[in-house]
């Protein structure tokens, strides 16, 4: 843990915290939290235990300087020490997919795993399937703001930059959808109050 907090946030105290930020400190990031907290995202339960998430984590400059160009000059891009993008590889998770079959299932487990992905998935075409990988992802995505404000970190979650040109930056394939950019690091501006439908707005009790 770093000076921010002494402890980590409970779950209510990260949500009720956690608020879009940025502007940020100049300080790196702490790497061990920066470990945890993508740990922490990589918790996130997923259909099938799937796992389509990926991280691609920049600390570097001239690197965000670049990813900045392509989220149209958006400055937290390059304010916060690093950035986190989040992406799904859904063609990765199906080429490796034994390894997310639980060890204690056995070899069983492996081959049950791979039928079922085949079952569900063979038919479709890559962008299909990778609309389905991306729906995990944005699991991992949510994770990882919460996990980050615990340990006393704030983010920015966004998709306003080109996907194309940040593959190309990152070296990824065609196939990887996006479940957004994180910058993070530690506040340096209150960001704005919540403001979100009540929940009567926006819930039907049956
Ligand atoms: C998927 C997603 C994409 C977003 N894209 C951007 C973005 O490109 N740039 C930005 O400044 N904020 C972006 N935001 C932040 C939202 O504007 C912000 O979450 C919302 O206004 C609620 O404010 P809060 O996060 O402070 O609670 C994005 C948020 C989400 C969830």
């Amino acid at each position: 843990m770093t000076a921010t907090t002494s402890r980590p946030l409970s779950v209510t105290e990260a949500i009720e915290s956690r608020r879009s930020i940025r502007k940020y400190l100049p300080e790196p990031m702490n790497q061990d939290d920066l470990r945890e907290i993508l740990r922490l995202a990589s918790l996130a339960p997923s259909a099938w235990n799937a796992q389509t998430w990926r991280f691609a984590v920049i600390q570097n400059p001239e690197l965000q300087a670049e990813l900045q160009a392509a989220a149209y000059g958006q400055g937290q891009v390059t304010n916060a020490p690093a950035v986190i993008v989040v992406y799904s590889d859904m063609e990765d998770t199906l080429n490796t997919v034994e390894e997310t079959a639980h060890p204690g299932m056995g070899e069983e487990g492996r081959s049950g795993q791979r039928k079922t992905f085949e079952g569900a998935f063979g038919a479709q075409d890559v962008a299909q399937r990778g609309q389905w990988g991306l729906s995990q992802a944005n699991i991992a995505f949510g994770f990882l703001m919460v996990a980050a404000r615990s340990l006393g970190y704030d983010t920015v979650p966004m998709l306003g930059f080109q996907p194309d040109k940040v593959r190309g930056l990152l070296g990824l394939p065609e196939h990887v959808q996006f479940a957004g950019m994180l910058p993070i690091g530690k506040r340096a501006e209150d960001g704005f109050p919540h403001h979100r439908h009540s929940v009567e707005r926006i819930t039907t009790f049956y």
